[in-house]
């Protein structure tokens, strides 16, 4: 059983507890896209751990991960990130496959990253999380990036870093007024963490046909959401990978033949980190109480989270374009005590009545929301174990997403733990 999660929203909907509990059932578990950009939390016993480049299924002990082709590696953070998991008994080195293929994040990534966002117009800030993800992607699509596999050749490296780094140098130094990079400090950096690196990299691919054919099950866990996708998403307020599903099958080398099912987690409201439209953002003082009560600060960045109204247009949006077989809604215990509760399920643009997500990201910027009014409930749902123990307006609330989202729900959850979820 090959299964493909995905994040229906705009990231951080709990992707990495529905991946810790989906886990047990999984042999091998895939990151695709992204690079550390990303924030996963697992919370089990008193123990938290936040993942930022590597599958959250590290934590169970007797899984294979892998960090496929279509992510972006940045040496430092993905070692700093090895060191603590190996400092808190989570044994990495042997279970953890890198491909080599994927392409390796450059401190000057970084700096132009934060150079980029610094010198934009305020209305053009993308609010990225200054990982350096954008300059990494871009370079790869302009096949000028350097991959993990061009490491096995020093003198290749070598050779690469110093035409990379030239043309680098001269755009830090003529735009950015910045001196730039030394070859050999960057070059001896990298050659440092080379034979530590070649120690993960794999032909994943590979591994992974091989795996299926062995009938392995293999999850796939994305990082951001359908509405950060670069295709799909609020463009330019996007991140610079395929958050959607394509982005497991390029960004893992698996054949879509290959797959059985596709999740979509959502969060049981709305949140963004970052900027850009956020059509159904509360007011202040009820974006307060959900931010405080669903602890809505970024996982990477410690930014707060924008908090809004469930969007149904934007749901809907991604159950299409990821061809959602099952969901997961998350998070609902946050709206307990909440006397009602709004779904968006059209948006009113420029006083017409539309009912699709518009790819335009300025008419996205006029959208009102058209709401539908629920009423909600008081009871805490922290320690509720099945369905029919949860509040009847809870149930009603669910109901209703389901039908709107024509997409089955079979997990919710009610707590961060992993004993907190109901398995319908
Ligand atoms: P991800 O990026 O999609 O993996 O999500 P994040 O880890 O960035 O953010 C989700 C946050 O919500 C984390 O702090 C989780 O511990 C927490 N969380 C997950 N599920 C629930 C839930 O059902 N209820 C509550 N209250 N918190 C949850
Ligand atoms: P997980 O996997 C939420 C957002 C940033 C910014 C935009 C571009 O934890 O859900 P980038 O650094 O990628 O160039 O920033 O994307 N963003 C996320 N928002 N969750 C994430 O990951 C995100 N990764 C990037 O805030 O708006
Ligand atoms: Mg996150």
């Amino acid at each position: 059983m090959n299964r493909i999660l995905i994040g229906a929203q705009w990231g951080d909907e709990g992707k990495g507890k529905i991946i810790d509990v989906l886990a047990r059932k999984s042999d091998i578990i895939v990151r695709y896209q992204g690079g550390n950009n990303a924030g996963h939390t697992v919370k089990f016993d008193d123990e938290k751990f936040i993942l930022h480049l590597i599958p959250s299924g590290i934590l169970h002990s007797n899984k294979t991960c892998v960090i496929g082709n279509g992510v972006v590696l940045d040496p430092e953070a993905f070692f700093k990130e090895v060191d603590v998991l190996e400092s808190r008994q989570i044994r990495v080195q042997g279970r953890l496959l890198v491909s080599e293929q994927a392409h390796l994040l450059f401190p000057h990534h970084r700096l132009m990253d934060q150079m980029r966002e610094g010198a934009l117009q305020r209305k053009h800030v993308i609010g990225t999380t200054k990982r350096g993800i954008g300059p990494c992607y871009a370079d790869k699509i302009a096949r000028t990036g350097i991959r993990i596999v061009d490491l096995k050749n020093p003198g290749y490296f070598k050779e690469r870093l110093k035409a990379v780094l030239h043309e680098k140098n001269q755009v830090l130094q003529k735009i950015y007024g910045h001196k730039g990079y030394s070859f050999p400090k960057v070059y001896q950096e990298f050659i440092k963490h080379r034979k530590r690196l070649l120690l993960f990299a794999a032909d994943t691919p590979k591994f992974l046909y091989q795996a299926s054919r062995k009938k392995k099950n293999i999850l796939f866990e994305g990082a951001q959401g359908t509405m950060l996708d670069v295709d799909h998403g609020t463009y330019p307020f996007v991140t610079s990978s395929n958050a959607t599903v394509g982005g497991a099958i390029t960004g893992s080398g698996v054949s879509p033949t290959l797959i059985d099912s596709v999740i979509g987690v959502v969060k049981a409201y709305t949140t963004r980190v970052g900027e850009g439209p956020l059509p159904t953002q509360f007011p202040p003082a009820l974006m307060k109480i959900v931010q405080k009560q669903g602890e809505e600060f970024g996982a990477t960045t410690g930014r707060p989270r924008r908090c809004g109204w469930f969007d149904a247009v934007v749901t809907r949006y991604a159950a299409r374009i990821n061809g959602l077989d099952e969901m997961s809604v998350m998070k609902l215990d946050v709206l307990s005590g909440l006397k009602e509760l709004k779904i968006a399920v059209a948006y009113k643009i420029h006083g017409k009545v539309v009912e699709d997500y518009p790819s335009s990201t300025y008419e996205l910027q006029a959208a009102k929301p058209v709401y539908e009014t629920m009423k909600g409930w008081n009871e805490d749902l922290s320690s509720v174990e099945r369905w029919k123990d949860l509040p009847k307006n809870a149930r009603k609330y669910l109901k209703r997403l389901e039908k709107l989202l024509g997409v089955p729900i079979k997990i919710v959850s009610i707590g961060s733990k992993r004993a907190q979820t109901i398995f319908l």
